[in-house]
């Protein structure tokens, strides 16, 4: 019967096929650590890693989270945890799309990441400290925010007067103290090769 057959440009694509495609396997690799830890700075450097060997991968951070679909939302208890549903429901879709997603925010809370992990599956969540002592992280203080933080300029700031509760299981722990950002990408980038390898 002609009227059963569907062509297979027809059927709904997959996102295995977009892996196919891609010549990837999709992740989401979830960058948490304090405020000046180096998180961003360390993930620009992995996509640009990836890109160089021909992976398709895409960095969210504050820059194009919080100034756009996150810029009603504060640093609240709350608001931070609808931050990060926001972004785990939009790393879901970049997952979907084939994408290698590097998310890069604070994600103070054990209970905030289990969260965003939950959103993205746990199977496709990938857990990577940037573990920076705060001593370090306030003494580089990059956008002054310690300062004000200590100043009393700023209630709730993570490490000072609101919580960070380090990873207990990451999957990747970088210590950046005593590191350069590129041995920091190397030690990402060589752990999640053979899981975004297409083989
Ligand atoms: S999260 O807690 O909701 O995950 P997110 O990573 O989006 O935070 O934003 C953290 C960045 O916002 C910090 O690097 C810092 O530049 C800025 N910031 C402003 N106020 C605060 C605050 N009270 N606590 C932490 N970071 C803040």
């Amino acid at each position: 019967m002609e009227d059963n057959i569907h062509p297979i440009f027809e059927a709904l694509l997959q996102r295995n096929d977009r892996e196919y495609f891609l010549k990837q396997r999709s992740k989401v690799l979830w960058f948490t650590g304090l405020s000046g830890s180096g998180k961003s700075t360390i993930a620009q450097g992995l996509e640009r890693r990836l890109f160089e060997k021909g992976f398709f991968a895409q960095v969210l951070d504050g820059d194009n989270i919080r100034s756009g679909i996150n810029k009603n939302l504060g640093f609240s208890i709350e608001d931070r945890t609808e931050n990060i549903r926001r972004i785990s429901e939009v790393a879901k879709l970049y997952l979907n799309s084939g994408l290698i997603t590097i998310c890069s925010f604070v994600s103070p809370t054990i209970a905030i990441r289990a969260k965003a992990a939950e959103i993205i599956g746990k199977e496709d969540f990938i857990e990577i400290f940037i573990n920076t002592p705060i001593e370090v992280c306030e003494k580089r203080d990059v956008k002054g925010l310690y300062k004000k933080a200590r100043a009393g300029q700023i209630k709730g700031f993570t490490g000072i007067d609101s919580p960070y509760e380090s990873p207990v299981n990451p999957d990747i722990e970088v210590l950046t103290e005593d590191q350069k950002i590129q041995e920091s990408v190397d030690s990402i980038y060589n752990f999640i090769l053979p899981i975004i390898k297409f083989n």
